[in-house]
Order: C-alpha cells, then structure tokens, then sequence
C-alpha cells in the first residue's frame, strides 16, 4: 500500500523547542563588603548571634563582579561606608529606570541612611533625575523592571504607595504582587526577570490572588520549588542569556538549562547570612534612550 503523499512532516514538541536567547550588555552598581556584618535581625536569615565573616563575603562577593566581568557587563562601584553593613546589598539603593532614579526610603532604621548615600552617588554620577520617594520603598528589591511593566513587591517592606508612585514618576505601568512568607521579604528573593518577557518565580512566596495574576501573565514562566527558593536561588540576575545565580539551586539551575538560557553558578553562602544574594548585590543602571553608553559612573 502507499503512503498517502500529504503525510505532514514532523512536529517538534512544544518544549523541545530550543529558542536562542539573546543577552543585552548591561551597568550594574555594586558595593564591596569590606564592612559587611549581621549585627541585627530584620529578616529571618539574618542571626546576630552567629554573626558573618566579611574577608569572606569579599572574596565571594569578588567573584560575582569577575563574573559579570567575564560576560561583558560593565559594573561601577560605589564606597562602602563602615557602620552600614548591609549597603553591600545594592539593589536597595535606588530603581533606575530610562535614565531615572527612584530613590529608596528603608523600613527599618538600620538602613535608613543608606538612601541618600545611593541617591547622591547617581546624582553624581550621570543620572541627575532623582525622586526623593515619599512612601518606603527598598529599591530594585521590590521592582523589578520588564520590558513593558514593572513587578513590584509589597508586604514586608515597600508600600503600596510607593507603587502608585513609583508609576507616575516613570511612567510605566507597576503590577503589584503581595508576598506572604517572610524568608522571601523583598521580591527579587522570589522572582526573577528572564528578558523576552518572561520571569521565573517561586510561587509558594506570593498570595493566592498574585500567583493568578502571575500564572495570567506569564504562562510560559520557569517555576522554581522550596529547595530552590530556599537558597536564594530566585535571587539571579539575567541578561537575557546568562542567569548568574546560587550554585546551589540544583533543580532551577537544571530548568533554566532546559529553557535555552546559561546559568553562571557563584558562590554567595557567607552573603546569604544576611538574606541576600547575586541580585541583592546588583544595581542595574539603565540609562536614559539615546545617552552616551560609556558616559560617566
Ligand atoms: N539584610 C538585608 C535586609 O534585610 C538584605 C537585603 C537583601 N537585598 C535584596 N535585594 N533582597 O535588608
């Protein structure tokens, strides 16, 4: 018998799909840890009583910069103040988006000062747009910048206000979403941008009403479990290609692999006493459309 002549030619498998990703150069600020202590509590993670080792959050800390180094990025650096020792944690300082800063105002004490540290830096430094915020906010900690919307977290720290106004002084659209276990406090501990609009997260961080905003508007999003979560794996950093993430998020590690992009494992384990990770020690400075890509800072 024949074969009937318009038999079609095989499908790949939705999934077996290997898209090319395609990474974009980016500036990241970043502080050296040279002071970096857990000499108070404001998040679970951090233990006064077992305290942190700071020549060896330097040198961990050292080889996340070469790696971004080794990818291509630029990275700018900031001076670490004594007395401040969680201002390693850059992604605090500030939310810079089309060459303007949203400035950071910290719910806790401790870190107040941290703000206006940041803020005069990128005044100083090519970005003279700056928004003293009203309402507390922590940053890229709580925003995270797509192409076409801004994630921004609340619950533990940044206020809802500070949504609204982080909206009209950048005029992007902010989706809210509500974080609900207190081990993932800011949203860059429990999700993560992969470019081309998409995001992998944890959904076990965020409250039943998010999750549905998430699963609507990121169908195709790598999901990340406890085990990942609870080594900060969440908190990465991607270009679009390359996701520099804890090496030890085994099972996210595999997933992105999966999904065509390049993890860049490091090791930040002396970081995390303090709750943070690559991403917590990233600014992302991104500069006004048509600036001079190699101008100051
Ligand atoms: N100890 C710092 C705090 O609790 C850690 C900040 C981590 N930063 C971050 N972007 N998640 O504020």
């Amino acid at each position: 018998a024949m074969e009937p002549s318009s038999v079609p030619a095989p499908q790949p498998l939705p999934g077996a799909v290997r898209p090319e990703r395609v990474a974009l150069r980016r500036h990241y600020l970043m502080c050296r840890p040279e002071h970096f202590a857990v000499t108070y509590a404001i998040n679970p993670w951090m233990d006064p009583a077992a305290g942190a080792d700071a020549a060896r959050a330097v040198a961990q800390w050292e080889s996340l910069r070469a790696a971004y180094l080794a990818l291509g990025h630029r990275v700018s650096l900031i001076d670490p103040i004594e007395g401040l020792p969680d201002m390693v944690f850059a992604a605090n300082g500030a939310l810079v988006v089309g060459g303007r800063v949203y400035g950071a105002r910290f719910a806790h004490p401790e870190r107040a000062a941290e703000g206006p540290v940041y803020a005069e830096w990128l005044r100083r430094n090519g970005f003279p747009n700056v928004l003293e915020a009203t309402h507390t906010n922590e940053g890229e900690g709580d925003f995270l910048v797509l192409d076409e919307v801004i994630l921004a977290g609340t619950g533990f720290r940044t206020d809802l206000a500070a949504h609204q106004e982080a909206q009209e002084f950048l005029g992007r659209p902010v989706v809210t979403l509500r974080l609900v276990d207190a081990r993932f406090y800011h949203l860059d501990t429990a999700l993560f941008p992969l470019g081309g609009g998409n995001v992998a997260y944890h959904p076990g961080a965020f409250s039943p009403g998010s999750r549905a905003v998430l699963e609507r508007l990121f169908p195709d999003a790598v999901l990340a479990g406890a085990r990942d979560a609870e080594v900060l794996g969440l908190n990465a950093v991607c270009d679009g290609r390359n996701v520099v993430i804890n090496a030890e998020a085994a099972g996210l590690i595999d997933a992105l692999e999966r999904n065509g992009y390049h993890p860049v494992p490091v090791d930040l384990s002396e970081l995390r006493k303090a709750g943070g990770g690559p991403k917590c020690c990233t600014l992302e400075l991104r500069a006004a459309p048509g600036a001079h890509v190699d101008g100051p800072a």
